[in-house]
């Protein structure tokens, strides 16, 4: 074995002002995956995160609650802390940006970037809320839309046209804190020089830090010029003065990040044989990975390394971006009750479910992972139960009722032995490339294969016969041996699984290495079922809770809050779509019940559409090619049934129906054979 690797791994630091929720749990789990496979394996491995505790939208939550940003702060720390222990999420520290180990990292580095010459002052003018007395961010002005003249718009864009624009462009300016209409006023604010560092980030983003498609966009950034970057932010503002500077405050963004290092020297002081300097000096030999969201890749693979260097730091080995959840194919909402919290989530069903099914959609790109409720439910049953738990279950009692539980020596099945050693270092690499998905599908099929070899000794018929005792001891140790194996690849995955399966095998907690080994004339502890059924009422009843518990909240999106550069989220990365994206689209064939002209449109069809459990109104712009639409009645066709709801002129579109050709008259239904039945879905 090579010597122990020394790892320093953080998650992005969840906002204070709001809870955890199942699309944050992507990344906290994920990174705990890999954090727990790289204890597995013997490395040290360090994963510290936070709470980002600063900004405007705590100051003013904590206002609008009547108590102070501070107890703010730590009611939430609470809440989060509880909900990550819950969902098996192990950090080795978990702190708040607001601590004195962050005022001073931030100031010493802002000081070390302002000796160096890498920041800027300027005036620039801004909206102020006269009333509240405070400069306004673009979230926090609403008006009429410019383009399209829709109020209640926000400062930047408009939901209902999708145009982008200036605060001062809006017209009809309001302060969404006060109603007041705002006021342009001057300020100085301060400038970190991102373009002093556009060299070495052309290279550092080329070196095997950031995954293709990340490393593409950044490259477009990188091409198109890089922009000085605003820090600094007007009192009054919850975060930390700039040093010689008062009555200016970091951008929350800018002490975030430095939060990854002051939560990491939080945890030295409690553990000596860390030393921080080790990690995060210039010539650290340790690795460093940030566990991202695609929507702040800005913040982690430009200004963030750019901010370590000129402040005489160490740069991250690895940024490791993940895509956005959605639930059912579409993004969490509220109104249909897949906006779930993770206490939601926890109040209901075991962590383990969604942490085994989010391995097993996690591959190593940024592509969104869809938590489809149905088919969580038949692959946490199929695999976890029905695969790995069964083989324990099946051999266990045979060996307690025939050897009075001592699972006996020798090897009944070496090829099948073999190839779960072999399979070793193609599930390590998986697990170690962040392709959780490849491992699951590795280790899935290595429990097929167990389980259709007991199958086919099946001891269940050999104990009934004379003279087979021997036999059936055999088959059920090589059976009990395999599912210790199984476990071991499993453990980095699902603790407490591995955990209670200790506890059966009677054995010390397992590690990695154990593969090595086989059980042989040991004694086994009494059996007790490792894992149930996911009982679907259960996930009924937790969509349900969550329509009730979200009802009363203000937020309404899956997304994080507005992070000044939403750019990579909302543009696909890469042309391709992987079979989960396909798979996630829900088409169906689809009974035209009535067709009928819509009026004021020229082009477009009203559908009523019989989809076996359902009935749906579609508008679809196929009018020119079928201009007697009552001829389209009773005929089949194919629709996407899971299409985002769109609101048109004329009522809502409730999905879209498939036809082809390039227009006009030329516009062709698609149709399925004759057979096919409204609701068949298509495969
Ligand atoms: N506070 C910043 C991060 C600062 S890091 C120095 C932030 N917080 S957040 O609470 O909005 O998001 C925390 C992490 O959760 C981010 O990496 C974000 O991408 C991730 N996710 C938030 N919603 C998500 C989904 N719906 N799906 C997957 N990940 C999501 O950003
Ligand atoms: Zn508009």
């Amino acid at each position: 074995m090579s010597e122990p690797r020394q790892i320093l791994v953080t998650s992005a630091l969840p906002y204070a002002n709001g809870s955890i929720h199942l699309g944050h749990m992507v990344e906290y789990v994920q990174t705990d995956m890999w954090v727990r496979f790289q204890k597995h394996r013997g490395n040290q491995c360090i994963y510290v995160c936070a709470d980002d505790a600063h900004g405007s939208a705590i100051m003013l939550r904590a206002e609008k609650e009547g108590i102070t940003p501070e107890q703010l702060i730590a009611n939430v720390q609470l809440e989060h802390s509880g909900d990550f222990a819950d969902f098996l999420v192990e950090f080795d520290n978990f702190h708040s940006t607001h601590a004195e180990e962050n005022r001073e990292l931030s100031s010493l580095i802002y000081r070390r970037l302002r000796d160096a010459g890498h920041i800027a002052t300027r005036s620039i003018t801004q909206y102020f809320d006269p009333e509240k007395q405070m400069f306004l961010a673009d979230r926090f002005i609403k008006g009429t839309c410019p383009k399209c003249g829709t109020e209640d718009q926000y400062g930047d864009n408009c939901e209902k046209c999708g145009a982008t624009y200036a605060p001062t462009d809006l017209k009809n300016p309001k302060s969404a804190i006060s109603g007041a209409t705002p006021v342009l006023k001057d300020s100085q604010h301060f400038f970190f020089k991102l373009p002093d560092f556009q060299a070495m980030l052309q290279t550092w983003t080329r070196s095997g830090t950031l995954q293709d498609a990340v490393a593409n966009k950044i490259a477009e950034w990188l091409d198109s010029g890089l922009q000085e970057w605003d820090i600094s932010r007007d009192a009054p503002y919850f975060g930390f003065e700039i040093p010689d500077e008062p009555g200016k405050y970091f951008y929350v963004w800018l002490d975030a990040p430095i939060g990854y290092m002051a939560s990491f020297k939080n945890l030295c002081a409690r553990r000596p044989e860390l030393d921080f300097d080790a990690f995060w000096g210039k010539d650290s030999s340790a690795e460093l990975y940030h566990f991202i969201g695609k929507d702040i890749v800005n913040f982690h693979a430009l200004f963030w390394p750019a901010m370590l260097e000129g402040a005489g730091y160490r740069k991250p080995t690895g940024i490791n971006v993940h895509g956005y959840l959605t639930v059912n194919g579409q993004k969490m909402s509220k109104s249909r009750g897949t906006f779930i919290k993770a206490r939601t989530y926890l109040d209901h069903l075991s962590p383990e479910y969604l942490r085994y099914y989010y391995a097993a959609k996690l591959g190593k790109g940024v592509d969104d992972l869809d938590l489809n409720l149905e088919d969580f439910v038949q692959k946490v049953n199929s695999d976890l139960v029905g695969k790995v738990v069964n083989i324990a279950s099946r051999c266990a009692g045979f060996i307690h009722k025939g050897n009075a539980g001592v699972l006996v020596a020798g090897n009944a099945a070496p090829e099948l032995t073999e190839a779960f050693l072999a399979a070793t270092p193609s599930i390590a690499e998986a697990y170690e490339a962040r392709d959780f998905a490849r491992a699951m599908r590795e280790i899935m099929g290595l429990a097929d294969r167990a389980n259709a070899w007991i199958a086919d000794k099946a001891p269940w018929s050999l104990a009934k016969q004379e003279g087979k005792q021997d036999e059936v001891q055999a088959v059920c140790a090589v059976g009990i041996n395999l599912f210790r194996q199984l476990i071991i690849f499993l453990k980095p995955v699902l603790p407490l699984l591995a955990a209670d399966a200790e506890a059966f095998l009677n054995v010390a907690p397992l590690t990695w290495n154990d593969h090595a080994s086989l059980l042989a004339n040991h004694q086994l502890n009494e059996f007790k079922p490792l894992m149930t059924r996911i009982d679907p009422v259960k996930v009924q009843a937790m969509t349900d809770a969550s329509k009730e518990d979200l009802a009363a909240s203000q937020t309404d999106t899956g997304s994080a809050a507005s992070t000044g550069n939403g750019e990579l989220a909302k543009d696909p990365l890469s042309a391709e779509i992987d079979f989960d994206t396909f798979a996630a689209v829900d088409l169906r064939v689809a009974l035209i019940l009535k067709a009928e002209a819509v009026e004021g449109a020229d082009k477009l069809l009203r559908l009523t559409l019989d989809i076996g459990d359902e009935q749906r109104n579609v508008f679809s712009g196929i009018k020119s090619a079928y201009p007697n639409p009552a001829e389209l009645e009773g005929r089949l066709t194919m629709m996407i049934a899971n299409l985002k709801p769109r609101k048109m002129r004329f009522g809502i579109s409730e999905g879209m129906v498939m036809a082809a050709g390039p227009g006009g008259e030329e516009i062709y239904l698609l149709s399925p054979d004759t057979g096919a039945k409204p609701g068949q879905r298509i495969k």
